[in-house]
Protein backbone atom coordinates (compact mmCIF):
# COMPACT_ATOMS: atom_id res chain seq x y z
CA UNK A 1 0.00 0.00 0.00
CA UNK A 2 1.53 2.92 -1.06
CA UNK A 3 1.45 6.00 1.62
CA UNK A 4 -1.19 8.89 -0.03
CA UNK A 5 -0.71 12.29 0.98
CA UNK A 6 -2.11 15.42 -0.44
CA UNK A 7 -1.42 18.80 -0.40
CA UNK A 8 -3.59 21.81 -0.18
CA UNK A 9 -3.55 25.30 1.28
CA UNK A 10 -6.31 27.57 2.40
CA UNK A 11 -4.93 30.57 -0.16
CA UNK A 12 -3.63 29.63 -4.02
CA UNK A 13 -0.16 30.58 -4.92
CA UNK A 14 1.66 29.25 -1.65
CA UNK A 15 4.51 27.16 -3.50
CA UNK A 16 2.22 24.18 -3.47
CA UNK A 17 2.61 22.57 -6.93
CA UNK A 18 6.61 23.06 -6.67
CA UNK A 19 6.09 21.35 -3.38
CA UNK A 20 4.95 18.49 -4.59
CA UNK A 21 7.50 18.39 -7.60
CA UNK A 22 10.69 18.96 -5.48
CA UNK A 23 9.45 16.78 -2.15
CA UNK A 24 8.61 14.15 -4.30
CA UNK A 25 11.81 14.10 -6.44
CA UNK A 26 13.84 14.31 -3.20
CA UNK A 27 12.04 11.25 -2.08
CA UNK A 28 12.48 9.09 -5.26
CA UNK A 29 16.27 10.37 -4.99
CA UNK A 30 16.39 8.55 -1.61
CA UNK A 31 15.12 5.19 -3.25
CA UNK A 32 11.31 5.51 -3.27
CA UNK A 33 8.98 5.04 -5.57
CA UNK A 34 6.96 8.40 -6.21
CA UNK A 35 3.75 8.91 -8.22
CA UNK A 36 2.38 12.78 -8.36
CA UNK A 37 -1.21 13.42 -9.42
CA UNK A 38 -2.45 16.72 -10.26
CA UNK A 39 -5.80 17.19 -8.82
CA UNK A 40 -5.66 20.67 -8.92
CA UNK A 41 -9.20 21.10 -11.04
CA UNK A 42 -8.75 24.66 -11.63
CA UNK A 43 -5.13 25.16 -11.93
CA UNK A 44 -3.61 21.69 -13.04
CA UNK A 45 0.22 22.49 -13.66
CA UNK A 46 2.54 19.92 -12.65
CA UNK A 47 2.64 19.21 -16.38
CA UNK A 48 3.79 22.47 -17.36
CA UNK A 49 6.80 23.02 -13.89
CA UNK A 50 8.20 19.35 -15.62
CA UNK A 51 8.10 20.93 -19.21
CA UNK A 52 5.60 18.01 -20.62
CA UNK A 53 2.69 17.78 -22.14
CA UNK A 54 0.31 14.66 -21.31
CA UNK A 55 -1.24 13.26 -24.15
CA UNK A 56 -3.93 11.51 -22.20
CA UNK A 57 -5.12 12.53 -18.70
CA UNK A 58 -7.83 11.21 -15.83
CA UNK A 59 -10.15 12.09 -18.37
CA UNK A 60 -9.38 9.79 -20.72
CA UNK A 61 -9.49 7.19 -17.97
CA UNK A 62 -13.02 8.70 -16.47
CA UNK A 63 -14.52 8.32 -19.95
CA UNK A 64 -13.20 4.70 -20.35
CA UNK A 65 -10.95 5.35 -23.29
CA UNK A 66 -7.55 4.67 -21.40
CA UNK A 67 -6.55 2.82 -17.90
CA UNK A 68 -4.69 3.88 -15.04
CA UNK A 69 -1.66 2.23 -16.25
CA UNK A 70 -1.62 3.94 -19.64
CA UNK A 71 -1.56 7.53 -18.67
CA UNK A 72 1.03 7.38 -15.93
CA UNK A 73 4.23 9.56 -17.74
CA UNK A 74 7.71 8.71 -16.38
CA UNK A 75 9.07 11.42 -16.33
CA UNK A 76 13.12 12.30 -16.45
CA UNK A 77 13.09 12.70 -12.64
CA UNK A 78 12.57 9.34 -11.27
CA UNK A 79 9.03 10.55 -10.56
CA UNK A 80 6.30 9.23 -12.23
CA UNK A 81 3.02 11.77 -13.07
CA UNK A 82 -0.25 11.19 -13.16
CA UNK A 83 -2.51 14.14 -15.32
CA UNK A 84 -5.27 15.22 -13.93
CA UNK A 85 -8.41 16.69 -15.46
CA UNK A 86 -11.60 19.02 -14.95
CA UNK A 87 -15.21 17.75 -14.83
CA UNK A 88 -16.67 17.44 -18.44
CA UNK A 89 -20.26 17.43 -19.65
CA UNK A 90 -19.52 14.11 -21.07
CA UNK A 91 -18.99 13.02 -17.05
CA UNK A 92 -21.39 14.33 -16.25
CA UNK A 93 -23.90 11.66 -17.53
CA UNK A 94 -21.70 9.16 -16.31
CA UNK A 95 -24.17 6.75 -13.77
CA UNK A 96 -23.68 6.24 -10.03
CA UNK A 97 -23.13 2.47 -11.25
CA UNK A 98 -20.53 3.49 -13.98
CA UNK A 99 -18.43 5.21 -11.63
CA UNK A 100 -18.40 3.03 -8.93
CA UNK A 101 -17.36 0.42 -11.83
CA UNK A 102 -14.58 2.86 -12.48
CA UNK A 103 -12.91 3.47 -9.37
CA UNK A 104 -13.21 -0.35 -8.46
CA UNK A 105 -10.73 -0.74 -11.81
CA UNK A 106 -8.72 2.28 -11.03
CA UNK A 107 -7.92 0.98 -7.72
CA UNK A 108 -7.06 -2.72 -8.65
CA UNK A 109 -4.74 -1.34 -11.29
CA UNK A 110 -2.90 1.59 -9.22
CA UNK A 111 -0.82 1.46 -6.05
CA UNK A 112 2.66 0.35 -7.46
CA UNK A 113 4.36 2.49 -5.61
CA UNK A 114 5.90 3.96 -2.33
CA UNK A 115 4.40 7.38 -2.14
CA UNK A 116 1.38 9.17 -3.79
CA UNK A 117 1.54 12.75 -3.26
CA UNK A 118 -1.66 14.60 -4.54
CA UNK A 119 -1.42 18.42 -5.63
CA UNK A 120 -5.02 19.31 -4.89
CA UNK A 121 -6.76 22.74 -5.19
CA UNK A 122 -6.52 25.42 -2.66
CA UNK A 123 -9.51 26.55 -0.60
CA UNK A 124 -12.43 25.38 1.47
CA UNK A 125 -15.48 26.76 -0.87
CA UNK A 126 -14.61 23.41 -3.48
CA UNK A 127 -15.28 19.70 -3.42
CA UNK A 128 -11.73 19.51 -2.28
CA UNK A 129 -12.73 19.24 1.02
CA UNK A 130 -14.78 16.07 0.51
CA UNK A 131 -11.49 14.24 -1.25
CA UNK A 132 -9.22 15.28 1.64
CA UNK A 133 -11.98 13.99 4.44
CA UNK A 134 -10.46 10.23 2.18
CA UNK A 135 -6.97 11.21 2.38
CA UNK A 136 -5.00 9.90 5.22
CA UNK A 137 -2.72 12.47 5.35
CA UNK A 138 -2.94 16.36 4.82
CA UNK A 139 -0.27 18.96 4.18
CA UNK A 140 -0.56 22.36 4.58
CA UNK A 141 1.25 25.29 2.78
CA UNK A 142 1.13 27.95 4.73
CA UNK A 143 3.10 31.46 3.40
CA UNK A 144 3.65 34.38 5.47
CA UNK A 145 1.01 36.65 4.35
CA UNK A 146 -1.76 36.97 6.72
CA UNK A 147 -4.29 35.75 4.58
CA UNK A 148 -2.20 32.58 3.91
CA UNK A 149 -2.10 32.42 7.81
CA UNK A 150 -6.11 32.64 8.69
CA UNK A 151 -6.90 30.58 5.29
CA UNK A 152 -4.74 27.86 6.44
CA UNK A 153 -6.41 27.63 10.15
CA UNK A 154 -9.89 27.85 8.60
CA UNK A 155 -9.23 25.06 6.23
CA UNK A 156 -7.82 23.16 9.09
CA UNK A 157 -11.14 24.40 11.23
CA UNK A 158 -13.35 22.86 8.04
CA UNK A 159 -11.46 19.66 7.92
CA UNK A 160 -12.01 19.01 11.82
CA UNK A 161 -15.34 20.02 11.77
CA UNK A 162 -16.62 17.60 9.19
CA UNK A 163 -14.64 15.04 11.34
CA UNK A 164 -11.21 14.76 9.92
CA UNK A 165 -9.49 12.36 11.78
CA UNK A 166 -5.92 11.62 9.61
CA UNK A 167 -2.58 13.18 10.18
CA UNK A 168 -2.32 16.89 9.71
CA UNK A 169 0.66 18.51 8.82
CA UNK A 170 2.14 21.89 7.50
CA UNK A 171 5.35 23.32 5.69
CA UNK A 172 6.13 27.18 5.92
CA UNK A 173 6.84 28.71 2.12
CA UNK A 174 8.32 31.48 0.82
CA UNK A 175 9.66 32.32 3.90
CA UNK A 176 12.93 34.52 4.96
CA UNK A 177 14.83 31.80 7.01
CA UNK A 178 13.96 28.82 9.61
CA UNK A 179 12.95 31.59 12.08
CA UNK A 180 10.53 32.88 10.12
CA UNK A 181 8.84 29.44 9.08
CA UNK A 182 8.96 28.43 12.65
CA UNK A 183 6.97 31.82 13.83
CA UNK A 184 4.46 30.78 11.20
CA UNK A 185 4.63 27.48 12.25
CA UNK A 186 3.51 28.06 16.07
CA UNK A 187 1.03 30.27 14.92
CA UNK A 188 -1.46 27.62 13.41
CA UNK A 189 -0.45 24.80 15.88
CA UNK A 190 -1.43 26.91 18.82
CA UNK A 191 -4.64 28.14 16.90
CA UNK A 192 -5.41 24.92 16.08
CA UNK A 193 -4.55 22.99 19.82
CA UNK A 194 -6.33 25.96 21.82
CA UNK A 195 -9.24 26.11 19.57
CA UNK A 196 -9.91 23.19 17.36
CA UNK A 197 -8.20 20.56 19.48
CA UNK A 198 -6.46 19.57 16.56
CA UNK A 199 -2.56 18.93 16.77
CA UNK A 200 -0.27 19.76 13.87
CA UNK A 201 2.77 18.34 12.78
CA UNK A 202 5.79 20.33 11.21
CA UNK A 203 7.36 19.37 8.17
CA UNK A 204 9.85 22.51 7.64
CA UNK A 205 10.23 25.64 5.65
CA UNK A 206 10.53 26.12 1.95
CA UNK A 207 12.25 29.71 2.21
CA UNK A 208 11.55 32.21 -0.68
CA UNK A 209 14.39 32.19 -3.42
CA UNK A 210 14.40 33.45 -7.31
CA UNK A 211 15.78 30.20 -8.29
CA UNK A 212 12.78 28.71 -8.00
CA UNK A 213 10.95 31.31 -9.98
CA UNK A 214 13.61 30.91 -12.44
CA UNK A 215 13.14 27.18 -12.23
CA UNK A 216 9.41 27.80 -12.92
CA UNK A 217 10.48 29.74 -15.91
CA UNK A 218 12.92 26.85 -17.39
CA UNK A 219 10.10 24.23 -17.00
CA UNK A 220 13.20 22.34 -14.83
CA UNK A 221 12.37 21.19 -11.17
CA UNK A 222 14.26 23.84 -8.42
CA UNK A 223 15.86 20.60 -6.96
CA UNK A 224 17.12 19.50 -10.08
CA UNK A 225 18.33 23.00 -11.63
CA UNK A 226 20.19 24.18 -8.87
CA UNK A 227 20.96 21.15 -6.72
CA UNK A 228 22.98 22.53 -4.03
CA UNK A 229 21.25 25.77 -3.31
CA UNK A 230 19.16 26.62 -0.52
CA UNK A 231 16.24 25.86 -1.51
CA UNK A 232 17.17 22.38 -3.22
CA UNK A 233 18.17 21.74 1.05
CA UNK A 234 14.90 23.08 1.93
CA UNK A 235 12.95 20.23 -0.15
CA UNK A 236 15.33 17.80 0.59
CA UNK A 237 15.21 18.28 4.80
CA UNK A 238 11.45 18.35 4.53
CA UNK A 239 11.62 15.22 2.72
CA UNK A 240 14.01 13.72 5.53
CA UNK A 241 11.29 14.71 7.89
CA UNK A 242 8.49 12.92 6.19
CA UNK A 243 10.31 9.67 5.65
CA UNK A 244 10.95 9.53 9.51
CA UNK A 245 7.18 9.53 9.74
CA UNK A 246 5.05 6.22 9.79
CA UNK A 247 2.46 5.40 6.99
CA UNK A 248 -1.04 5.85 8.19
CA UNK A 249 -3.66 3.07 6.58
CA UNK A 250 -5.31 4.41 3.60
CA UNK A 251 -8.35 3.08 1.97
CA UNK A 252 -7.38 3.19 -1.27
CA UNK A 253 -11.18 2.61 -2.79
CA UNK A 254 -12.03 5.51 -0.56
CA UNK A 255 -9.67 7.36 -2.33
CA UNK A 256 -9.88 7.00 -5.66
CA UNK A 257 -13.66 7.06 -5.14
CA UNK A 258 -13.52 10.58 -3.73
CA UNK A 259 -10.98 12.22 -6.10
CA UNK A 260 -12.98 10.72 -9.64
CA UNK A 261 -16.29 11.97 -7.97
CA UNK A 262 -14.73 15.69 -7.26
CA UNK A 263 -13.46 15.83 -10.72
CA UNK A 264 -16.59 14.57 -12.31
CA UNK A 265 -19.16 16.95 -9.51
CA UNK A 266 -16.71 19.76 -11.18
CA UNK A 267 -18.36 20.06 -14.30
CA UNK A 268 -21.23 21.22 -12.74
CA UNK A 269 -20.07 22.97 -9.67
CA UNK A 270 -23.34 24.87 -9.00
CA UNK A 271 -25.71 22.02 -8.91
CA UNK A 272 -23.48 19.12 -7.38
CA UNK A 273 -20.92 20.93 -5.04
CA UNK A 274 -22.72 21.00 -2.11
CA UNK A 275 -23.26 17.43 -2.11
CA UNK A 276 -19.27 17.30 -1.40
CA UNK A 277 -19.88 18.17 1.73
CA UNK A 278 -20.66 16.49 4.99
CA UNK A 279 -21.71 19.70 6.98
CA UNK A 280 -24.69 21.70 6.24
CA UNK A 281 -25.45 23.37 2.55
CA UNK A 282 -22.68 25.51 2.44
CA UNK A 283 -22.58 26.92 -1.64
CA UNK A 284 -23.67 29.14 -3.42
CA UNK A 285 -23.45 31.74 -0.71
CA UNK A 286 -22.64 35.33 -1.07
CA UNK A 287 -19.30 34.97 1.21
CA UNK A 288 -18.47 31.62 -1.14
CA UNK A 289 -19.32 33.45 -4.67
CA UNK A 290 -16.73 36.82 -3.08
CA UNK A 291 -13.81 33.56 -2.23
CA UNK A 292 -14.59 31.87 -5.46
CA UNK A 293 -13.98 35.07 -7.28
CA UNK A 294 -11.43 36.20 -5.25
CA UNK A 295 -9.97 32.70 -5.47
CA UNK A 296 -9.60 33.16 -9.32
CA UNK A 297 -8.00 36.59 -9.57
CA UNK A 298 -5.07 35.39 -6.91
CA UNK A 299 -4.81 32.34 -10.10
CA UNK A 300 -4.95 34.97 -12.64
CA UNK A 301 -2.37 36.85 -11.01
CA UNK A 302 0.19 34.34 -10.66
CA UNK A 303 -0.74 32.93 -14.14
CA UNK A 304 0.23 36.71 -15.13
CA UNK A 305 3.26 36.92 -13.14
CA UNK A 306 4.70 33.80 -14.54
CA UNK A 307 4.34 34.96 -18.46
CA UNK A 308 5.84 38.55 -17.10
CA UNK A 309 8.74 36.64 -15.45
CA UNK A 310 8.97 34.54 -18.31
CA UNK A 311 9.86 37.16 -20.92
CA UNK A 312 11.57 38.92 -18.65
CA UNK A 313 13.92 36.15 -19.19
CA UNK A 314 13.68 36.14 -22.61
CA UNK A 315 14.60 39.84 -23.07
CA UNK A 316 17.19 39.72 -21.30
CA UNK A 317 19.04 36.78 -23.09
CA UNK A 318 18.15 37.45 -26.61
CA UNK A 319 20.34 34.86 -28.36
CA UNK A 320 17.36 32.35 -26.95
CA UNK A 321 15.05 30.55 -29.32
CA UNK A 322 11.96 29.93 -29.73
CA UNK A 323 8.59 31.00 -28.81
CA UNK A 324 8.29 33.45 -25.38
CA UNK A 325 5.65 31.62 -24.03
N1 LIG B 1 9.89 29.30 -2.37
C1 LIG B 1 9.54 30.20 -3.29
N2 LIG B 1 10.32 31.27 -3.56
C2 LIG B 1 9.98 32.18 -4.48
N3 LIG B 1 8.86 32.13 -5.20
C3 LIG B 1 8.02 31.09 -5.00
C4 LIG B 1 8.30 30.07 -4.03
N4 LIG B 1 7.30 29.17 -4.06
C5 LIG B 1 6.42 29.61 -4.99
N5 LIG B 1 6.85 30.76 -5.55
C6 LIG B 1 6.18 31.55 -6.59
O1 LIG B 1 4.81 31.27 -6.55
C7 LIG B 1 4.38 30.73 -7.80
C8 LIG B 1 3.33 29.68 -7.56
O2 LIG B 1 3.92 28.51 -7.04
P1 LIG B 1 3.14 27.12 -7.08
O3 LIG B 1 4.04 26.07 -6.55
O4 LIG B 1 2.59 26.91 -8.45
O5 LIG B 1 1.99 27.46 -6.04
P2 LIG B 1 0.55 26.79 -5.83
O6 LIG B 1 0.61 25.41 -6.41
O7 LIG B 1 0.36 26.81 -4.36
O8 LIG B 1 -0.42 27.66 -6.54
C9 LIG B 1 5.65 30.21 -8.45
O9 LIG B 1 5.54 30.21 -9.85
C10 LIG B 1 6.69 31.19 -7.97
O10 LIG B 1 6.68 32.35 -8.78
MG1 LIG C 1 -0.57 24.55 -7.86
Amino acid sequence: MPRVIAITSGKGGVGKSNFVLNVGISLAMMDNRVQILDADLGLANLDVLLGIRPHRTLEDVVLGRAELNDIIIRTDYKIDLIPGCSGTQDMADLSGEQIHNLVKSVSRGAGDTDYLLVDTSSGISTGVISFLMAVPEVIVGVSPEPTSLTDAYALIKVLKRNGYDGRIAMFSSMVKNSAAGHTIYKKIASASRRFLDTPVGFLGSVFSDEKLTRAVSDQVPAIVRFPTSDIARCYRVIALTMLGQNTPQADYDKFWSRLLNMIVRSAKPRERAAESFNGPEREGSLEHTIHDILDEQRRTRFLLERIVARIERDLDSPSRQGPVI
